[in-house]
């Protein structure tokens, strides 16, 4: 068998550091080395960074101005060829960004050569992977706005609806269902900052830093930075090329969104079951079963409950990959993208569903206010009666609510049907007034402290958010 020659041989990274080299990878190398199929994702980003980085080059006496504006043209072409779906990824090229510097060179010749003058791919990736992940936070920020915009008008539609409140999943006082939709929107307000947050502090700019210790050409890092939208240049090159807690970071805002969005998703799959009989989906959110023609599933409710399990998943491996690695870049980092795509990837659709879910469902006042009604959900409002108008310490008054409710449930009757003489057979001084606070409805009205659930309250907060959405669309 003869060697092929190295022109009949396909083009590989091993091109790219040829003079040390006389032979190729072997294939497992390839398999194992390659992360093109998913670092394609970066084109964008690459060719955004290495515009900068050329017109930087140039403006900086680097390299010269017809070599930069050859390059852009260049890199500007392959972005259409990308955008067009005609570009050739090749695995043999290992990554995105020897992709497109092979394809440049096949483009526009020697000056490609010169686009990788005082960078490395390690301040490459680090920003590439920095720029998408500022727009993936950001979308997640406004899929949460439409989230939020979804749930207030329920919240404002439903505002006088009263439901049962819970606690341990028992029937615990009355609440107005607009009050239960725009807790889940507070919920939301906090992922949403959660995210700025950790978008705010990604916006730093690792072009520049090179390998690892910045280099000696005269470059322009505010300039890149600028460019690129960045806030300005990171201020340590070996953090710049080997920190990832940013990713951590939105993994973990994103984990603790796909939480949050998880536990209303399950309240979706309750009430929508038989045994509650809360809401329903229309058709466009349910799905039917191959076998029992009568099944209305909540699919989508469910995936979203199961959201956490793969993002949560995600910052798990990403701590995991991160534990313990010294300074500077190492190749285990290249495992950061496909755990930080997938986790974003879900949590856009996560949001999504939710919006949609939240938008969709019709609830059924009749049901929650009988629900609302029941297990004596009005006992504490029994009691704070009787510390109002008798003066009772509420310790006992609990006592007394709690052997008037024996009585009622002995003879299987609501507070509000008990007979006066049985609340006076247990507190003689009890009086007739004491219908007035009880039944789900008043329970609900009478609770007008800040942050409570009369419906006076709600439409506050409801006016309250309406408010912020509106100056965050701004
Ligand atoms: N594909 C690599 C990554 O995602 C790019 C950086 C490679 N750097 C290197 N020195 N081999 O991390």
């Amino acid at each position: 068998m003869t060697q092929p020659t190295a022109k009949d041989k396909p083009a590989g990274s091993h091109d790219m550091w040829g003079g040390r080299f006389s032979s190729g990878p072997s294939s497992v190398l390839e398999a194992i080395n390659s992360s093109v199929g998913i670092d394609q994702r970066l084109a964008e980003q690459d060719i955004a960074g290495s515009l900068a980085h050329a017109a930087m080059l140039a403006a900086c006496g680097i390299i010269s101005s017809e070599d930069a504006r050859d390059i852009s043209a260049g890199l500007e072409a392959i972005r259409e060829d990308i955008r067009a779906g005609r570009f050739e990824w090749k695995t043999s090229l290992e990554d995105v960004h020897m992709n497109i510097e092979a394809a440049l060179k096949d483009r526009i010749g020697a000056p490609a050569g010169r686009l990788h003058t005082a960078r490395s791919r390690n301040d490459q990736v680090a920003t590439d992977f920095r720029l998408w992940l500022r727009e993936a936070c950001a979308r997640a920020e406004q899929g949460l706005r439409r989230y939020q915009a979804a749930l207030l008008d329920q919240a404002e539609t439903h505002a006088d609806w009263v439901m049962p409140g819970f606690t341990h999943l028992q029937t615990a006082q009355p609440v107005s269902l607009g009050h239960h939709l725009l807790c889940w929107a507070e919920a939301a307000e906090r992922d949403i900052g959660r995210l700025a947050d950790a978008r705010r502090r990604m916006n730093e700019s690792p072009l520049g830093a090179a390998a690892l210790a910045g280099t000696a050409f005269p470059i322009d890092r505010e300039m890149t930075a600028k460019a690129l939208g960045f806030d300005r240049p990171m201020n340590n090159s070996l953090d710049a090329v080997s920190s990832r807690d940013f990713a951590l970071e939105a993994l973990a805002a994103a984990a603790i969104t796909a939480v949050n969005l998880s536990r209303f998703a399950e309240e979706i799959v309750l009430w929508c079951s038989r045994r509650f009989g809360f809401a329903t989906l229309s058709d466009a959110w349910s799905t039917g079963s191959s076998i029992m023609p009568q099944k209305r599933n909540p699919d989508a409710a469910e995936l979203v409950r199961a959201k956490p399990g793969r993002i949560a998943g995600a910052l798990q491996g990403l701590i995991l990959v991160c534990k313990g690695l010294p300074l500077a870049y190492l190749k285990d980092l290249q495992e950061d993208k496909a755990l930080v795509f997938t986790a974003f990837d879900d949590l856009e659709l996560a949001i999504e569903a939710m919006t949609g879910m939240a938008a969709d469902l019709s609830f059924h006042r009749e049901a929650l206010e009988e629900a609302a009604g029941e297990a004596y959900s009005d006992a504490t409002d029994l009691a704070d009666w009787t510390v109002r108008e008798l003066g009772l310490p509420f310790r006992d008054a609990h006592h007394v609510s709690g052997a008037i409710v024996k009585a009622a449930e002995a003879k299987g009757v609501a507070l509000s049907a008990l007979p006066l003489e049985d609340f006076q057979a247990v507190e003689p001084r009890i009086d007739a007034r004491i219908f007035d606070v009880l039944g789900a409805r008043a329970s609900m009205e009478s609770r007008t402290s800040f942050g409570g659930t009369s419906p006076a309250r709600v439409r506050e907060q409801c006016a309250a958010l309406r408010n912020r959405l509106q100056e965050a669309s701004r």
